[in-house]
């Protein structure tokens, strides 16, 4: 469920109706649900209840500060990867012992940055990677407390290019050499072993993957404290999917996965970390964009957007599927027609949909790309020099410009020009 829904006959953002956004800030444009961000968020806590729990927001997904403030206010914990997004979770005001730092390239000087200014633990996925920490904790004189993330080679059954458990994928230790790593961790100066981490993909609509997964986890954590390891924490990582078609979809609910965490690793008195990005922030956020033209080409008709491919990379990249509304409400049963959905961007990539069937609109009138709020503006790019899209947060009947759109000076301001010139 969301909060952007049809009232008087036009789209609104919770109370706000979404033309006065457009007058405001012009098309094309992001703008996210305070009480969506919040209902998402508050879903998990009172799933894990009463276990011990952080729910850390991977804010990937959605980074802009003023949302990450919404969640940090809450409570939440942040998962990071890589220093800016540390910085963000810092502005937003959200303390070190609720950020997790993941990825399997942290550098150096993430290392030293995170550990000076506070972190809760580096979730480390390699070697290489533990025994630079070790080198970078012990050279400040401080401790990092680290799970390793373990690949236990299971099929997320999702989209090949955000599936990450499977023992091809780049990601964590594979499960069976689990033990030896643990040792020699537990050897090295300046690290504390706290835990263990897990995370299968993105975008999972099936509980399956993150059972057999999680009974891999419960399995581990019983062997690592027998080889005499202290294990408190369990990171279960994020993936939970979202529906993104208003009809046939129905992925898990977290109340369901809850239950599932519950029932394979509640028993193990650990401290239960999660790190959701797209449940959370995906069915929070809209595009909102205008018609440009409607042109009748041979056999088929496009619909051209204000808005492209590098504002929401989602379809062309994924071939993802977002629905789109106008933004004024088509009476019941008004006509549609089948149009090809695409931006300005000179290439045949920029395609948001291909035959879709949508009420008549014409142009100049506004559709919504729904479910974008998740890897939508944080994706984006300035290609074709198109500048980067506006945030916008609403709360109830107030909204604000939470990242503005460049103008074009600021974007020419950026290069410069080398002396020979
Ligand atoms: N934790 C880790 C270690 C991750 O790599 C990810 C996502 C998450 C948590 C959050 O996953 P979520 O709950 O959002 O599914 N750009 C792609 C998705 C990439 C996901 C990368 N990792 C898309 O637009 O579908």
């Amino acid at each position: 469920m969301d909060h952007f829904l049809y009232k008087n006959g036009t789209l609104h953002a919770e109370d706000v109706a979404i033309p006065e956004i457009a007058a405001a800030v012009g098309t094309p444009f992001y703008v996210y649900s305070t009480a969506t961000l919040t209902r998402h968020y508050q879903l998990f806590t009172d799933a894990l209840s009463p276990l011990p729990h952080l729910v850390c927001f991977a804010i990937k997904s959605l980074s802009n500060v003023a949302v990450l403030k919404t969640l940090g206010n809450l409570g939440a914990g942040m998962d990071v990867v890589s220093g800016g997004e540390y910085l963000r979770a810092k502005a937003a005001g959200v303390p070190g012992d609720r950020i997790v730092f993941s990825g399997v390239g942290k550098t150096r000087e993430e290392m030293r940055l995170t550990l000076t200014g506070g972190i809760r633990q580096f979730n480390v996925e390699s070697e290489p990677e533990m025994r630079a920490l070790s080198e970078v904790a012990t050279s400040l004189g401080v401790t990092a407390p680290i799970t390793i993330r373990v690949n236990p080679d299971v099929d997320a059954r999702t989209h090949e290019k955000i599936a990450t458990g499977k023992k091809e994928n780049k990601f964590g230790i594979p499960i069976a050499r689990a033990s030896e790593v643990y040792s020699e961790a537990a050897r090295l100066p300046g690290l504390k072993i706290v835990g263990i981490d897990v995370h299968i993909g993105s975008q999972l609509t099936e509980l399956e993957p993150f059972e057999q997964a999680y009974l891999k986890v419960a399995d581990l954590t019983r062997r690592l404290r027998s080889e005499g390891h202290t294990i408190t924490r369990l990171d279960l990582g994020g993936g939970l999917g979202i529906p993104y078609t208003r009809s046939n979809e129905a992925p898990p609910l977290p109340t369901d996965y809850g239950a599932l965490i519950k029932r394979t690793v509640g028993d193990l008195g650990c401290e239960v970390e999660i790190e959701p990005g797209r449940l959370i922030s995906g069915n929070a956020g809209i595009l909102v964009s205008k018609v440009i033209y409607v042109k009748n080409g041979e056999g088929r008709d496009f619909l051209i957007l204000d808005a492209a491919m590098n504002d929401l990379v989602r379809p062309s990249m994924y071939g993802a599927h977002h629905d789109i509304v106008p933004v004024a409400e088509p009476p019941v049963a008004a006509p549609t027609q089948e149009f090809d959905v695409v931006g300005p961007v000179c290439e045949t990539g920029d395609t948001f949909a291909k035959g879709r069937d949508l009420p008549l609109v014409g142009e100049g009138d506004l559709v919504a790309f729904r479910s974008a709020g998740a890897y939508g503006a944080v994706m984006a790019s300035e290609y074709n020099t198109r500048p980067l899209v506006p945030e916008v947060l609403v709360n109830g009947d107030q909204f604000a410009v939470i990242r503005a759109r460049p103008s074009f000076d600021e974007i020419l301001n950026r290069d410069s020009i080398p002396s020979w010139l």
